[in-house]
């Protein structure tokens, strides 16, 4: 059976958050025997240096986007075993990041989209399923529906919407985007593209998907209510039977201290105790904290946005500051939020780092040295930091929401369980107090602390049990 994942951003190639490590790692899961799964993304000019020269091309051709007549072309690169193509057109893809303005981004994905199966029948790889990715594919499910893709080639396809972040839609106004598809209008109505009188791709894609996933089965709860179904929530509940929530897991390979080449000092399940320190030692060093092996050190690695809870980081920064702690802080985002960091790493010296900046090899440091893992988000789909967290015996504190409520458990100190920390309510103080109850056990209770990393080490996010709940999936599509 052919699959075929459709996305905008994939690792090792591309990367501005989750999407591109699920992208990257799930392919790679499957049952090769029974699957043959292949991945598309855009070539962005951006794209890592070292990949972009080892692709090869496979053919070009033109093709009509609205008035223009656009040349894609197609490249190709074999890694770790998967087929990975590239489509590349100069003008769309040229920019400095792979996303830019909205109005530009609509008509680079139309162009993506539509690129994207075009060139399906050149390369000669006929997909059973394509599977979707987020609002920037959410054209295909549509185009494959339309007589634009009638023809044999194209005629038993199916379709799977993914959802990853249900606040990204790919809204425009309609006009434009008729004009930029070339789609007829009656795609442009209510219970089809159009969304409160704008066209709206996710929504295209959601209607006419065969199947819509999410990425944790609480999130597919969430979403079918108003407050987090970010005025999709109708659609969600109409199309209920066809959606599931299949959780994130992560590159064992990838994020493993054992092996890991960016971390000072290896360390596995059972020597943590005595070496994990040694990593908190040189980060401390590396970013001028007080040097101390028993502070309680909390790590932030995260998009500075307000879905990742940094409102309630910001009213609550100073008391947290006044308590036995250090914080270590890599991101990128909002400005208020970037200057924030940047505020309280002057006022508090020693004790709070801010690195606003993207680097792989520092958040790995982050994971590796940190005692805990800060999380609190307003929503998150699924989450992937805490699962790295929790990889490295680096203790997450959570808001329980969507993937955070999954895949972490609250410490339950009668009954010895738990990976972690956590508190219902979006409360700048709840979570201050369940910050405040992990440090008592980090510094009182230091065995039970222990005890924790080790349930934390051995909880299993590898793909394996997801990747087999995708593969049920596509056979039960496909009516195997
Ligand atoms: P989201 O996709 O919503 O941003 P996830 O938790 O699913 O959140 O995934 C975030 C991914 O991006 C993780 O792999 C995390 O390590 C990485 N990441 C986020 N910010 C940075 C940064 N500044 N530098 C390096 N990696 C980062
Ligand atoms: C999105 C979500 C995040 C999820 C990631 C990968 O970026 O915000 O929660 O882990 O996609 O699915």
């Amino acid at each position: 059976k052919n699959v075929l994942f459709v996305a905008s951003e994939c690792v090792p190639f591309i990367k501005t958050g989750g999407l591109a490590d699920v992208v990257g790692s799930l392919p790679k899961c499957f049952n090769k025997d029974e699957f043959d799964v292949r991945v598309i993304i855009p070539k962005y000019m951006c794209m890592k240096e070292e990949y972009k020269n080892q692709l090869e091309y496979i053919t070009h051709f033109y093709m009509d986007l609205s008035w223009r007549s656009q040349y894609v072309g197609v490249l190709h690169m074999m890694y770790e075993g998967i087929h990975y193509y590239f489509i590349d057109n100069e003008y769309y893809l040229a920019g400095p990041r792979p996303y830019g303005n909205i109005y530009e981004d609509i008509e680079k994905f139309a162009f993506f989209s539509k690129a994207a199966l075009s060139a399906l029948p050149l390369i000669g790889f006929k997909p059973d399923i394509v599977h979707c990715h987020d609002w920037q594919t959410g054209l295909i499910p549509v185009f494959l529906k339309d007589k634009f893709h009638e023809g044999e080639f194209f005629c038993n396809m199916k379709s799977i919407m993914t959802i990853h972040n249900l606040k990204f839609q790919g809204v425009w106004d309609m006009k434009t985007v008729k004009d930029i598809t070339g789609l007829p209008s009656c795609y442009f109505t209510p219970d089809k593209l159009e969304a409160y009188g704008d066209a709206n791709y996710l929504k295209g894609g959601l209607v006419y998907a065969d199947a819509i996933t999410t990425v944790s089965r609480t999130y597919a709860e969430e979403i079918k209510t108003p407050f987090y179904g970010e005025h999709l929530d109708g659609l969600l509940n109409a199309r209920a039977h066809d959606l599931r929530g299949i959780v994130n897991g992560i590159d064992y390979d990838e994020y493993n201290p054992e092996t890991d080449r960016y971390i000072v000092k290896n360390y596995n399940a059972k020597n943590f105790r005595k070496e994990k320190v040694k990593n908190k030692r040189a980060l401390q060093e590396e970013l001028g904290l007080e040097k101390d092996d028993k502070k309680f050190m909390i790590g932030i690695v995260s998009r500075l946005t307000d879905q990742k809870g940094f409102d309630l980081i910001a009213y609550m920064m100073d008391e947290m500051c006044q308590q036995d702690v250090q914080f270590v802080i890599l991101g990128t985002g909002e400005e208020k939020y970037e200057n924030m960091f940047r505020h309280f790493a002057w006022k508090y010296q020693g004790k709070v780092s801010a690195n606003i900046f993207y680097s792989e090899a520092m958040s790995h440091k982050i994971y590796a040295s940190c005692d805990a893992f800060l999380m609190p988000s307003l929503f998150e789909p699924c989450g992937l930091s805490q699962l790295m967290s929790l990889r490295y015996g680096t203790l997450p504190i959570v808001r329980e929401t969507g993937g955070l409520k999954d895949t972490v458990i609250p410490y339950n100190e009668y009954e010895g369980t738990g990976t972690g920390f956590s508190f219902a309510n979006y409360n700048a103080h709840e979570m201050f107090n369940t910050l405040k109850y992990a440090q008592y056990i980090y510094y009182e209770k230091k065995r039970e602390w222990n005890k924790m990393v080790d349930r934390a080490m051995a909880a299993d996010f590898s793909w394996a049990s997801s990747a087999k709940q995708y593969e049920e999936m596509y056979n039960w599509m496909l009516g195997c």
